[in-house]
């Protein structure tokens, strides 16, 4: 069964302390006590556990930020998917910008991470996304071409993988592609994923400088399930506007 939308998910990125991040996630799972659509938070891994039980019994759903692609082993500082999996996730965003370029994560490791991530049975979130560069040499379907073929995992399907395009340039710069030009390629990404994905269509999430006064333009577009919301996430109230200008009660 697909995932219902919208699929709105928020990642805190490294933000949040025990108070602020606790008081953050009691905010949302009192609005969201029941959903038609997906709502999930990906706070720092020192807050999944707290963050899990302080939203048990509502829908919202709890993820890591990342994972290792080894479930165990001499890996100092990493945290595997089944150690997220145990303190009570339920996904792992994997791919992000901010790892593949800050960290030189590449394709291979990428999937790797995601098969990782679907074995420990959680919801995988893989991040592509283009390069400012390539944007403006009307590169990106290229790019995303290249990253689905490299980094998408071969056991997903729509109730257990989601696939968020997130433009580099677009991240925490308060700018986006036009609607159009979302619209575009989240098209030929859909057809792209479709044909790699056996079954339901995956959810295909948006994501870079989402703001509650974006986001019912760009949910609008067809193909766009959803959105992948970075510093909007960090307010309760905005978080939740931007779920609902998606359609989701
Ligand atoms: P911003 O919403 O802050 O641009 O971040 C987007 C993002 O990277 C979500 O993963």
């Amino acid at each position: 069964m697909a995932l219902p939308r919208p699929v709105v998910l928020g990642n805190w990125k490294m933000n949040g302390l025990r108070a602020d991040g606790l008081a953050l996630a009691g905010a949302l799972a009192e609005r969201a006590a029941n959903l038609s659509g997906t709502l999930g938070i990906f706070p720092p891994a020192t807050l999944v556990g707290e963050v899990a039980r302080r939203v048990a019994g509502s829908p919202v759903i709890v993820g890591g930020q990342d994972c290792h692609e080894k479930p165990s082993g001499a890996f100092t500082g990493s945290v595997s998917a089944a150690m997220l999996a145990d303190i009570g996730a339920g996904a792992a965003i994997v791919g992000h910008s901010e790892r593949r370029h800050g960290l030189c994560e590449d394709d291979a490791l990428v999937k790797a991470k995601a098969e990782a991530a679907l074995a420990a049975g959680l919801l995988t979130v893989l991040c592509i996304g283009e390069t400012e560069e390539e944007y403006l040499a009307g590169r990106q379907i290229e790019i995303l071409e290249r990253q689905l073929a490299g980094s998408l995992p071969g056991s997903g399907n729509a109730d257990r993988l989601v696939v968020a395009y997130e433009p580099v340039w677009a991240i925490g710069t308060g700018r986006t592609p036009t609607i159009g030009e979302i619209g575009r390629t989240h098209a030929e990404l859909a057809r792209m994923v479709a044909a790699k994905v056996a079954g339901d269509p995956v959810a295909l999430l948006y994501g870079g400088s989402v703001k509650p006064d974006n986001a019912a333009d760009i949910m609008g577009i067809d193909h766009v399930d959803g959105v992948l919301v970075g510093g909007a996430s960090l307010d309760a109230g905005g978080f939740w506007n931007i779920y609902t200008a998606g359609g989701g009660v």
